[in-house]
């Protein structure tokens, strides 16, 4: 059974309300009819049948809750399958085993590695439970299952003068019928600073709700650095290379003057074309105030200093 690590940041559990106890307060609200559905026994039983951490924060008291696995996984951004928020079904193409990681750029050397093999080398293996503030303005609470991405930087050894890491999503025109159309710059990029990687809060995702991460998520290999706007979080990684230059990413390169590179949560800082005061939860009715740093400010704020010239908040 695996043993949630308490740090500074994790979700208190009396501020999360378990996805079953959120489902079944639906399921009351509308009718009842489905409240027996979901008992908590179940939810342990299959969490005992497949290799994802179960998480103690699921028995959890009242607060934000768990946004429903139905709404956040039938709602996503992933462009590579259309410019809709309804791509589960199209995501569903994305042949995701076998899947090779290329580790290069200036690292001691090359790796190429196959995802499941990868897995089983990174320690610790955990689950989450991250907020999650998407640059449009829509938010969720969401229980990732991963490793940390500092456990990914000691296995690629990169060299000291890397100063950014740069990821990149698959190619693959036919099966990612927007890869075919020159739109967008594909592929998908992201970049962090080698500080950023290393924080105790950035996380390479390979599941989420306790199972293997649906194709829609950003399966096999996804980010999750929760106090950026969501596009950082780049999904169905192929490609992770250390650099010298700042990566730019491909909502970048397409609208540097919305999206920059830092891109951290702000309520202060509208995007030019809508406030980010407030966000909308995805499977609730209400607005909710954002958080500077989406709530992580204690935690990453220090990685910041000496950096007021840059533009922190696009
Ligand atoms: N990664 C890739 N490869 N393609 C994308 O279109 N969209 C980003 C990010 N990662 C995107 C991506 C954006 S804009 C957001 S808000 C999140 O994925 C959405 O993650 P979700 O669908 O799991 O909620």
């Amino acid at each position: 059974m695996h043993v949630l690590r308490r740090r500074g940041w994790a979700l208190k559990e009396n501020l999360v309300t378990p996805e079953a106890v959120a489902l079944n307060r639906r399921a009351f609200i509308a009718g009842g009819a489905a409240l027996m559905s979901l008992p908590a026994m179940a939810a342990e039983n299959a969490d005992a049948l497949h290799p994802y951490p179960a998480n103690a924060s699921f028995s959890a008291g009242p607060g934000r809750a768990i946004t429903p696995e139905a709404d956040s996984s039938s709602y996503n951004n992933f462009y590579e399958f259309g410019t809709s928020k309804y791509i589960q079904k199209k995501a569903q193409a994305l042949p995701v085993r076998p899947w090779m990681l290329t580790i290069d750029g200036m690292v001691e050397k090359k790796i190429e590695i196959g995802i499941d093999d990868l897995i089983k080398a990174m320690q610790p293996r955990e689950e989450r439970i991250y907020r999650f503030r998407c640059v449009e303005a829509w938010s969720m609470v969401v229980p990732w299952s991963g490793f940390p991405l500092r456990a990914l930087l000691d296995f690629a050894k990169p060299l000291g003068s890397a100063r950014f890491v740069r990821f990149e999503t698959f190619m693959m025109p036919s099966v990612a019928p927007e890869q075919a159309i020159p739109l967008y710059p594909w592929p998908y990029v992201e970049g962090l600073t080698m500080a950023e990687a290393a924080h105790d809060l950035a996380f390479m995702v390979t599941g989420v709700y306790g199972k293997a991460l649906p194709k829609q998520f950003g399966a096999p290999l996804r980010l999750a650095v929760p106090w950026k706007y969501g596009f950082k979080s780049i999904k169905s990684i192929r490609r992770i290379s250390f650099v010298a230059e700042r990566p730019v990413g491909m909502w970048e390169a397409l609208q540097p003057k919305e999206y920059g590179f830092f891109a951290n949560v702000n309520p202060k800082v509208s995007h030019p074309r809508w406030s980010q005061a407030d966000e909308k939860v995805l499977g609730e009715s209400q607005r909710i105030p954002t958080q500077l740093f989406n709530g992580y400010a204690d935690e990453v704020g220090g990685l910041y200093a000496g950096l007021e010239k840059e533009t922190l908040w696009r």
